[in-house]
């Protein structure tokens, strides 16, 4: 992990990183994304915490899928409102502390949705972790999904890309018992190497699938 440690240093790293035009960011959708897209069981709303550029809201949007999309990056979420090419897809500046109220007008009138988020769970610290999860156990309707990729402890030591910045390496194990302690079932988890692959780093990520029981 490196030393930049609060959330308004990660903040910062996050605006300026998307606001630097010498960073040649993926724009095509992410392996993961196209996995869940082909596999979202009859629904027909996803919410993206943590989108980034927008690749893949972009894309799960162009899939027919009505998408809001949510960044705590000011200059995310200008970037990504700059390239959209669908009506589908909604982006709004919002850190996940400050999201139960557009979560909760998105969810409204839906029967159940998915929460997707990539490479979000290891940018976000622990005290930022309990309230997404708290969000999710308390704001999403009965049936609803998430899917979630991150990286996991195992990838510390591997070679990045985008260089040292904060990432907080997931437990795998200990995420999917947080899951079902909040009252959600695993459909599907798995780790490795091979998921997340980009140019010359092939990260160890974990991917899980849980739904909402009925409390
Ligand atoms: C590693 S990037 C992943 C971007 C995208 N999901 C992808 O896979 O390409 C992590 C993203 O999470 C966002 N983020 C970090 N902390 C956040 C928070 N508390 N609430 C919402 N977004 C946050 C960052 O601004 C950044 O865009």
């Amino acid at each position: 992990m490196s030393s930049i440690s609060t959330p308004a240093d990660r903040q910062a790293y996050w605006d300026d990183f998307y606001s630097r035009q010498d960073v040649a960011l993926p724009l095509l959708p992410s392996q993961f994304a196209v996995f869940a897209a082909s596999d979202f069981p009859g629904v027909d709303s996803v919410v993206e915490f943590g989108c980034g550029n927008g690749r893949d809201s972009e894309f799960l949007a162009m899939t027919g899928l009505q998408v809001l999309a949510l960044d705590a990056s000011s200059e995310a979420v200008e970037l990504c409102r700059q390239r959209t090419r669908s009506a589908n897809v909604r982006y709004e500046h919002c850190s996940v502390q400050n999201s139960a109220e557009v979560l909760r007008a998105f969810v409204a009138d839906k029967r159940r949705v998915v929460v997707y988020a990539r490479f979000f769970l290891h940018a976000i610290d622990e005290a930022m972790e309990a309230v997404f999860m708290d969000l999710l156990a308390t704001g999403l309707p009965t049936g609803s999904l998430l899917y979630f990729e991150y990286r996991t402890k195992e990838d510390e030591q591997v070679q990045k890309k985008f260089g040292q910045h904060y990432r907080r390496y997931i437990d795998h194990e200990a995420l999917i018992c947080k899951l079902r302690a909040l009252g959600f079932s695993l459909d599907y988890q798995v780790q490795g190497r091979g998921f997340a692959k980009y140019r010359d780093e092939d990260a160890l990520v974990g991917r899980c699938v849980a739904v909402k029981e009925q409390p």
